[in-house]
């Protein structure tokens, strides 16, 4: 009787709820086949969007794509031409103002070579009346557009050299030059330095600071400006693009050259030293840093207004022309530095090529000898150091000072050179040994030596030896210089 209760269908509570349950899973198939749907056709249609405007961004760290250079648009350029590099290839960019030009150009006049050298000084305005021989001149392009907060006017007009020097278009250029107009440069050595380095690639080469203090008010790894520094024909090539956007943003920094080292950093390269560029921030006599030069080629010197004069008895720049003089008739050996000993009288002989020749009358190693003496102060505060090199003091006990001999002549002979030193007269010293005393007899040194071949430079460079001639005749010394044997070693 009640079984029929029992029929969940007749249940009139029941019934519906179980029509609805019955209804609501077959309204979820329902859509959730239409979900499927929906998800089936936007992923095709995701995938033909995909096909048809390519691939979505891939995930970062499995990119594909293998990390290939861009191709070089430089190297095709210079492809074809492998001769080494010489001074021809040198364009030289010097930044100069109207108002000193006149004056500052003697410098230039020594060292430029018409037909040889080339390149241009950078005014800021046409002089006016007759203008210079020697280095020509142009007027520096719009910089007083850029923003600047530090430094002068001319800071941003000297960055922007490179650049105007690069427009000028000069033919078969492989480095451009800067320098000051109080620096000079020595071409060949500069030619032979930079054919070292690939001009194909982006390279900044030059020099820093002597003064540490220097150093590190501006920067240790950017080349000073006066010392000159030179930019490969691609770097100079980028940054023709890239400097008028990088100036505004280091309008804070103080110089041209701090300029050029940001926006050459803005490119990924770094600088190249080379120990032969001079900035000489030094005060005082230079003679100490002269008369032992690095076992490199000379390639520049400046502030010369600034220091003493390199040459006793000479204005600065009759001594830049003593010195030029005998950098011609040997352009590799210049200031090399080699030493010998007088076994008899103890002495030690300091020859730097082209500039001095000094008799310490004590026995000193080679590592003392290529020490320079401190005969100079630190630039800005005048100090006794630090500099980024080594010293010695110069001895306070007169009698182990050096007796210094200055050039007085250089000749040149096919294969090989003369010159000749003159004595400074030292101080009058009261008792020193008798070693000292004959020392001081001596009137002139004689210095004979092959010609240095360039290409010296090019293998790992090696210090040369030299011989004193036993016998001092009518007070002259002389010395000649030659390559060290194989296993010699420079020792008294
Ligand atoms: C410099 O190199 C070029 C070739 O690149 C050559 O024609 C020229 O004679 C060289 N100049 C000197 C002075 O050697
Ligand atoms: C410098 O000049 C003085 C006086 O004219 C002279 O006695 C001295 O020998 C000269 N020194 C040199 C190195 O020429």
């Amino acid at each position: 009787m009640c079984s029929e209760s029992n029929n969940p269908g007749q249940d009139p509570f029941k019934a519906p709820k179980l029509i609805t349950k019955e209804k609501t899973r077959e309204a979820l198939t329902t859509s959730l086949k239409a979900a499927m749907a929906i998800i089936l056709i936007l992923s095709i249609s995701l995938a033909a969007f995909s096909a048809i405007y390519g691939p979505t961004q891939p995930d970062f760290f499995s990119w594909p794509d293998p990390d290939r250079p861009d191709p070089d648009p430089y190297m095709a350029l210079f492809n074809s031409d492998n001769s080494p590099t010489n001074v021809s290839h040198l364009a030289f960019g010097i930044g100069g103002s109207t108002a000193t030009w006149a004056n500052r150009a003697r410098y230039s006049d020594l060292w430029w070579k018409a037909g040889s050298t080339r390149g241009y000084v950078f005014l800021d305005k046409d002089p006016v009346g007759s203008t210079q021989p020697g280095i020509g001149h142009r007027v520096s392009s719009d910089w007083r557009r850029f923003r600047r907060t530090a430094g002068s006017e001319s800071a941003v007009r000297i960055a922007r050299v490179v650049v105007d020097l690069f427009r000028v278009g000069l033919p078969n250029v492989r480095w451009f030059v800067m320098g000051d107009d109080d620096t000079v440069f020595f071409p060949e050595n500069l030619a032979a330095v930079l054919g070292r380095h690939d001009h194909r690639r982006m390279v900044y080469v030059g020099g820093n600071s002597e003064s540490v203090e220097q150093d590190v008010m501006h920067a240790y790894d950017m080349a000073f400006g006066g010392g000159g520094f030179a930019i490969s024909y691609p770097l100079a090539a980028e940054l023709a693009g890239a400097m008028d956007g990088c100036l505004n943003r280091y309008h804070y920094f103080y110089g041209s050259d701090q300029r050029v080292w940001a926006c050459v950093g803005e490119l990924g390269i770094g600088l190249t030293r080379e120990p032969g560029f001079h900035q000489i921030d030094i005060r005082g006599d230079a003679f100490g840093i002269l008369a032992a030069h690095p076992l490199a080629p000379l390639v520049s010197l400046h502030h010369i207004d600034s220091v003493n004069s390199l040459f006793p008895n000479q204005t600065q720049l009759e001594s830049v022309s003593t010195l030029m003089k005998a950098y011609k008739s040997d352009p590799s050996r210049i200031l090399q530095q080699c030493f010998c000993y007088h076994r008899k009288y103890k002495w030690s002989v300091s020859v730097s090529w082209g500039y001095a020749v000094q008799i310490f009358p004590v026995s000193l190693t080679a590592k003392e000898l290529e020490t320079p003496q401190q005969t100079f102060k630190t630039w800005r505060s005048r100090s006794d150091g630090p500099f980024t090199f080594n010293t010695r003091p110069v001895s306070s006990d007169h009698c182990q000072r050096p007796i210094g001999f200055f050039l007085n002549s250089a000749e040149e002979e096919t294969e090989k050179t003369v010159t000749t030193y003159r004595k400074v007269e030292p101080q009058p010293v009261n008792k020193c040994n008798k070693d000292y005393a004959r020392a001081v007899a001596i009137e002139n040194v004689v210095v004979l030596a092959s010609k240095m071949e360039q290409q010296e430079w090019d293998q790992s460079a090696r210090r040369h030896c030299c011989d004193i001639d036993g016998n001092l005749g009518h007070r002259t010394m002389r010395i000649r210089i030659r390559r060290c044997k194989h296993s010699e070693a420079i020792t008294i």
